[in-house]
């Protein structure tokens, strides 16, 4: 057997034999097939590149059909029980999972670089007491980045790092501010005794206490949705950064253009979509009213169905079972019995059935936000939190990638053909 591709092109009866490298064919091979001398050549044309492979990448491993998600390898269903997320964001950055030193050396990095410049408090004065935390959070990155004029030099690897730190350390405190603003309480600022997900806590919930002491359980379930969160290979917003990255422009907005990417109700912001959907749903008896609707189009069932996984996400499975024991804390929520409802439903429905449609993700996280105290404004904004690590273990791994240069898509043109310019008094 022969690795390549036999292609007849019956326009001209040529025949083209290319090669077949990991399951795929390179666009660039097909430009050699022309019908004459003048001729492009033939592009393929593949809109929300459903079945294009735009870079080779080490990072995250996905099987959608089994259900299988691997950072470096790791499954996500160990990483999630035993891990922590800075030890996870060390692994997709660099590699390998780090010797006890070198986490205790990272932690301390992270820690150490949390505090914001006091003009960011300045600077959040001038919003609106609702402003979105996305709208912020994007703005603040770019802002950053005017701070951190030495992170233009991405091929030197120290700046490159120091810079990779001061955004996973930053990215809390952005959000804690945001949200502190906008209910009209003082900043907190970050308490070095505290992990990553219980320094958030603090920032975001400690009122006159001397020092916030964050529930463990809380803590710990923050923890494991950042991990579970913390990467997805080349989805929309990875893809965003990768692609503003590729003009060489420095990590700050490259993440600020990813973050804008997550913003939207088809990526980051399905989960506060499913907590909206379950309001209005309201009881578990409305359930079959509602799959009724989803099946006649008139609505989506949100927090359902992936690009990538035609089987349960298995995060999702992951955040089902941290559900149980956040409520232990918190209490139920009530919404988790429509939720319960619509999955079994759903799971029994040909109409999901046939298209391979299962909880994803967001179905169960939004649920454990808001029994956490979360308004769903900022549920987009714990996801951005977490996957600052992926975009930017993508970004360098893009960076350091010879075959990659600035990306810049074809297009097939379909506007008009060659017209002269009329001017406007002549135009009738
Ligand atoms: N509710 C109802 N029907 C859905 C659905 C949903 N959540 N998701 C997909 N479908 C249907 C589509 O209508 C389509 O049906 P058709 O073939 O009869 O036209 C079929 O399933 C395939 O869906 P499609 O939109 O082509 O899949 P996609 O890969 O382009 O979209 C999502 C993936 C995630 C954008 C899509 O499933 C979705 O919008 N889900 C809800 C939003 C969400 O939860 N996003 C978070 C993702 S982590």
């Amino acid at each position: 057997m022969t690795d390549t591709l036999t292609i007849t092109d019956n326009r001209t009866g040529k025949s083209y034999e290319v090669p077949v490298t990991d399951g795929t064919v390179r666009a660039m091979d097909l430009r050699q097939i022309k019908v004459n001398e003048s001729d492009f050549g033939l592009m393929s044309y593949d809109p929300a590149y459903k079945n294009t492979a735009s870079c080779r990448s080490a990072i995250t491993y996905i099987d959608g059909d089994k259900g299988i998600l691997r950072y470096r390898g790791y499954p996500i269903e160990q990483l999630a029980e035993q891990s922590t997320y800075l030890e996870v964001a060390y692994l997709l950055l660099k590699g390998e999972l780090p010797k006890r030193a070198e986490l205790d050396a990272w932690q301390y990095e992270i820690t150490t670089h949390t505090y914001l410049h006091e003009f960011f408090k300045t600077s959040m004065e001038g919003y609106r007491y609702d402003a979105h935390p996305m709208g912020r959070l994007v703005a603040f990155l770019g802002t950053l980045s005017t701070f951190y004029t030495d992170s233009k030099e991405i091929h030197d690897p120290i700046i490159r790092e120091q810079n990779i730190v001061r955004i996973i350390a930053k990215m809390p405190t952005i959000a804690a501010w945001a949200y502190r603003h906008s209910l009209g309480r003082p900043y907190v600022y970050p308490d070095n005794d505290l992990s990553y997900s219980g320094n958030f806590l603090s920032m975001l919930f400690k009122i006159a206490e001397p020092s916030y002491q964050p529930n463990p359980v809380l803590e710990r379930a923050l923890d494991v949705l950042f991990i579970l969160h913390a990467d997805h290979e080349q989805n929309c917003s990875t893809a965003a950064a990768r692609s503003v990255g590729s003009s060489q422009a420095d990590p700050y907005v490259s993440l600020a253009a990813a973050s804008a990417a997550l913003y939207g109700p088809l990526h980051g912001g399905a989960n506060e979509q499913v907590l909206r959907m379950l309001d209005r749903i309201g009881s578990k008896a409305a359930v079959p009213d509602f799959i009724k609707r989803v099946k006649n189009r008139e609505a989506k069932l949100m927090g359902f169905g992936h690009r990538v996984y035609k089987n349960y996400d298995p995060r999702a499975r992951v955040i089902k079972k941290l559900a149980d024991q956040v409520f232990e804390v918190t209490g139920p929520n009530p919404r988790l019995d429509i939720a319960l409802e619509l999955e079994r439903i759903a799971l029994e429905d040909e109409f999901f059935v046939q298209r391979k449609l299962y909880p994803n993700v967001d179905f169960y996280s939004g649920l454990i936000y808001e029994a956490m105290g979360f308004p769903v404004e900022m549920f987009p904004v714990l996801f951005a939190i977490p996957r600052a690590s992926g975009w930017l273990a993508q970004w360098s791994e893009m960076l350091d990638d010879k075959e990659q240069k600035i990306a810049r898509p074809r297009q097939i043109y379909t506007g008009s053909g060659h017209r002269d310019y009329v001017p406007s008094y002549e135009r009738g």
